[in-house]
């Protein structure tokens, strides 16, 4: 490549933070180039993660309802039957038909896509291994690392997609295992356990913590998270750590101990989860060539600008500090072509909402009730069951609450957390009430269009400065 043929902007990776840097990018009219190594544009998110996972629990939540949950509604279904292949091939059109939309948005915007693995060749050089053989080379003004993240492995049980997976295994999984244990209760975890559960597995998820769905939930809301999962079959046990794996066998075995010391045990499975986490991914990307260093976590070290320490090769996405969540990869792209364009951008990472999507939803935004306490910050509490919502119990789905954490003085807004049907799209709200510094009797004093399940939240809102109205 020579200076002639300059980019304004060479994007390595195409997930989320790329893709949508590079669109970014496109419509700000620079001349731009997007790199990506799969085959496909989306990244984790779209072809391995968010997408399908999401599709799999749409459509193994409607199998279990029609199984269990139609009858006491008046709807008499005989003769259910589960179609896997169906089930993955809906899966794939959803997956299909989105990263072809992204490579039709790269046309829309001039981006230019190239396929292979991008490796720094000096400071504005990145080299190209082409997918289909042969090598190129493209120089950029700016360049921005977006290459996402990998599957934390469990030392000592080789994850082989079939028997032993990661969640890229347990999307595809050609059959329903008998018995499938979980390591880790996390998001990926709680989310895939749901899945197969429904469809018919006896799922154990083993958890380190005391509480699942991670650090980040609040322990209110985790604790009734797992008392409904339970009934739905799932087993659970919190405080255990798994310790060593074994594989040579018909069955996979694992060895669990408790996290506090005490007895261990061993568990056998047809197949294992390993959802322990993710780590950021920066493998054949030549930092070494530039001498950028990674952080103890391994993650890409950047500014409040996203600038690493050669201030024109920036950085955003899962492979950098902050949740590996889609949606903030996705503020964070725009926003750093904004910095290289206009010289400011902005992402509020008070503000990043979480949702995890079993049934029903957890979705939290701002802070917990663990974090306000550790923090040594006053708060007040609001909740309101949707067992008392008009629409819940109209849609007999009763199961759930909102709580609400505002500053007992000012009355502002600290956190909002959900567990219920539809919490995912109800945190909007509450995103945009933090965002804009809302208090919570901003939200009260908000009409709710009636009979919603956001009533609940506008009651909640209500509860924590007087009192709700239906409970
Ligand atoms: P990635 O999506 O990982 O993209 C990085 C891309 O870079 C990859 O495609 C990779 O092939 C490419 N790449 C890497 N190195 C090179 C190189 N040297 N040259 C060329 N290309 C390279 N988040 C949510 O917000 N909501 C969800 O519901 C959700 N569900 C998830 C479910 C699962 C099962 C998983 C695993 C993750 C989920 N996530 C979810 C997290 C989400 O997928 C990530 O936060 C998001 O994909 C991060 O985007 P990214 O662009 O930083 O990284
Ligand atoms: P996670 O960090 O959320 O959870 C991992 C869990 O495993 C933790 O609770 C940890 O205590 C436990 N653990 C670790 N080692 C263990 C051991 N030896 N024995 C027992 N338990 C052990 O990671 P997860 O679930 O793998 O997800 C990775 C990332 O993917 C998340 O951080 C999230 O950002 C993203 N994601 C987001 C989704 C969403 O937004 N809906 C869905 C899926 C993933």
């Amino acid at each position: 490549a020579t200076e002639a043929e300059e980019k304004d902007l060479v994007i390595i990776g195409g997930g989320v933070a790329g893709y949508v840097a590079a669109i970014k990018a496109g419509q700000e009219g620079m001349k731009v180039t997007c790199i990506e190594k799969r085959g496909t544009l989306g990244g984790t998110c779209l072809n391995v993660g968010c997408i399908p996972s999401k599709s799999l629990l749409n459509n193994s939540h409607l199998y279990h309802q029609v199984l269990h949950d139609t009858k006491h509604r008046g709807i008499e279904v005989g003769d259910v039957k589960l179609n896997l292949a169906q089930l993955m091939k809906a899966k794939d059109t959803s997956v299909a038909g989105l990263t072809k939309g992204v490579e039709f948005l790269f046309k829309k915007n001039g981006v230019e896509y190239i396929k292979g693995t991008g490796t720094f060749q000096d400071e504005h050089t990145i080299k190209v291994a082409l997918n289909d053989g042969g090598e190129t080379a493209v120089r950029g003004k700016n360049i921005l690392i977006a290459t996402g993240s990998e599957v934390s492995p469990f030392p000592g049980l080789e994850i082989d997609e079939k028997r032993v997976v990661s969640s890229t295994g347990a999307i595809a999984l050609e059959k329903v295992p008998e018995k499938m244990l979980v390591i880790g209760g996390g998001i990926i975890g709680l989310e895939m356990a749901s899945v197969w559960s429904r469809l018919g597995s006896q799922v154990t998820v083993v958890e380190f913590l005391d509480q699942i769905g991670g650090p980040g939930m609040d322990t209110e809301i985790a604790k009734a998270t797992q008392k409904i999962l339970k009934k739905q079959g799932m087993i659970f046990k919190t405080g255990t750590k798994v310790v060593s794996g074994d594989k040579s066998g018909e069955k996979v075995k694992l060895e669990v101990d408790s996290a506090k010391g005490g007895k261990p045990e061993t568990l056998e499975a047809d197949v294992v989860l390993v959802a322990i986490g993710r780590r950021p991914y920066t493998g054949n990307l030549g930092l070494e060539n530039i001498g950028l260093e990674l952080d103890e976590r391994g993650r890409v070290i950047i500014d409040s600008e996203y600038r690493t320490k050669i201030p024109h090769i920036r950085c955003v996405g899962d492979v950098t500090f902050g949740p590996m969540l889609a949606h903030k990869a996705e503020e964070e792209a725009v926003a750093v072509v904004e910095y290289i364009k206009k010289g400011y951008g902005h992402v509020n990472y008070g503000c990043i909402p979480s949702v995890m999507y079993t049934f029903p939803e957890v979705a939290w935004v701002g802070q917990s009730e663990q974090d306000l306490k550790k923090a040594g910050v006053k708060y007040r509490i609001g909740t309101f069951p949707f067992s008392a919502n008009s629409r819940a119990k109209t849609n007999l789905d009763t199961d759930g609450m909102v709580k609400m954490l505002a500053d007992p003085e000012t009355d502002r807004l600290l956190g909002i957390h959900i567990i219920g049907p539809n919490a995912g799209e109800m945190i909007a709200e509450g995103t945009l009430a933090l965002e804009y510094g809302a208090s919570a009797e901003d939200i009260a004093r908000t009409c709710h269009a009636h009979p919603t399940l956001a009533e609940a939240f506008k009651e909640a809102a209500m509860a924590t400065y007087s009192k709700a109205i239906h409970f």
